[in-house]
């Protein structure tokens, strides 16, 4: 009796194949956009303490209430593993001083998170994010560089139809005068309201707006805009974002029903979306959180950043799989074993490294197979020159210029460096 297979949990998934090669073609995509634009690589470690997240991204959330993967460890403490990046990021910054530095500070990572959410299509449990945050800096303008820097990445991944919607939450202040507004206006209509959004009217009145609740979102059509009761500050900070885009010629539409599902927002907020993804159609978002750095003990510090995330890029994107090399390029050289033996293969094994040290990418058959499959191995591969190891000396061929010699099997990798030299 055979024992029953296993399969990957719900919700998450193996990367192979060409999977594997496209993203490392993504890495590479976000790498040179992201360091050309002074951005340093970090990574976070994969769970954190679960306070991190509730103070961070807000008890009010879906993200909190519902959707994190939290365990004990073995002392009692509780862990959560991370559902997103910018709150480790910040803490991150804090614990390292960060602030001592040259601001702003950029970052970028690509990592991955986890949130208990329905499986489907595009979304996952455990699921890639590309990130870029950039921390000491109010200035608008790096608003409108994080932006650029994200809307450049889509359209180098060939993501087709992005749409970028656009929006400001105003500073802390100009945002807790117009809560008690919206709360107003939700508990005026509070019967035709979802029992979801009514039970948080107090808790997070914005979410109201994105509730697909046919009640809620009549109540909600008429409701008064965060974006029309904005601070003189908050609203110029916006202005000169816009300005920036246009000038940037990256087009937007300013959505002033823009709410994004996690509580740390203040001022510039934004998404992108694709038509090619169906119902999850976010490819990407971020925004400003102004107020982060310092609910984790450090000094006030303002922030923008971004996450996109990785299988949505891919699956919207035409410059997927296709085209997709492996790094290591043709193999230059194959080593076949004409014979058995254990001295043989340490011969032919010695010759290997030998190649591989010399800069050659070199394969062997590690299959156990004839020498026929060895060579049927070597020509799948399209290998340019096979060593047939039958001792002392091999048998050189050259499969592109045709022809072979007889050679030592010590001066194989000086004889194919010497021919690759003359091609
Ligand atoms: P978010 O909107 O929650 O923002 O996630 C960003 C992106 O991650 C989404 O647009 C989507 O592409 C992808 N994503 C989220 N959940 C899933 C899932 N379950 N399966 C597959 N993809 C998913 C954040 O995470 C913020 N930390 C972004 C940010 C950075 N804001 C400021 N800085």
């Amino acid at each position: 009796m055979s024992e029953p297979k296993l399969k990957a949990p719900r919700g998450t998934y193996d990367v192979l194949g060409e999977q594997a090669l496209a993203r490392t073609a993504l890495e590479a995509r976000a790498r040179s956009i992201l360091e050309g634009a002074g951005y340093e690589r970090i990574e976070t470690p994969t769970f954190e303490a679960t306070e991190l997240f509730q103070r961070g991204v807000g008890e009010s959330t879906d993200i909190v209430r519902k959707e994190m993967f939290t365990f004990e460890d073995g002392a009692g403490r509780s862990l959560t593993l991370r559902p997103e990046g910018t709150a480790p990021v910040c803490r991150a910054y804090v614990e390292h001083g960060m602030h001592k530095r040259r601001q702003p500070v950029k970052l970028w990572y690509l990592s991955s998170f986890f949130r208990h959410e329905r499986a489907q299509a595009g979304r996952y449990r455990q699921f890639w994010q590309v990130g870029a945050e950039a921390l000491g800096s109010e200035d608008p303008a790096l608003d409108a560089e994080s932006i650029v820097l994200l809307a450049t990445l889509l359209a180098e991944m060939g993501v087709r139809n992005a749409r970028l919607r656009l929006s400001s939450l105003g500073s802390a202040e100009s945002r807790s005068e117009y809560r008690e507004r919206l709360k107003t206006h939700l508990r005026a209509s509070e019967e035709s309201l979802s029992a979801e959004v009514r039970a948080r009217i107090d808790l997070n009145p914005l979410r109201a707006f994105d509730s697909e609740h046919a009640g809620t979102a009549r109540v909600m059509r008429d409701a008064p805009r965060l974006l029309e009761h904005l601070s003189a500050e908050d609203a110029e900070h916006f202005a000169q974002v816009r300005g920036l885009l246009d000038a940037a010629k990256v087009s937007y539409e300013v959505d002033s029903t823009l709410v994004r599902g996690i509580d740390y927002y203040t001022r510039t907020v934004f998404e992108f979306t694709s038509d090619a993804l169906g119902a999850q159609s976010g490819v990407g978002g971020g925004g400003r959180y102004d107020g982060l750095v310092e609910q984790f003990g450090g000094p006030p510090t303002p922030g923008i950043g971004w996450a996109a995330g990785i299988e949505r890029i891919l699956l919207a994107g035409e410059r997927s799989a296709a085209g997709n090399q492996p790094a290591s390029g043709p193999v230059e050289l194959f080593v076949a074993i004409d014979g058995s033996g254990a001295e043989l293969t340490r011969l032919a094994f010695g010759l290997l490294g030998e190649a591989r040290s010399a800069g050659l990418t070199a394969q062997m058959d590690l299959g156990g197979r004839s020498l026929k499959g060895q060579l049927g191995h070597a020509n799948a591969l399209g290998a340019h020159y096979v060593a047939i190891v039958g001792g002392e000396e091999a048998v050189l061929r050259d499969t592109q210029r045709g022809g072979q010699e007889r050679i030592a099997t010590d001066t194989v990798v000086h004889a194919v460096l010497r021919g690759l030299h003359d091609l």
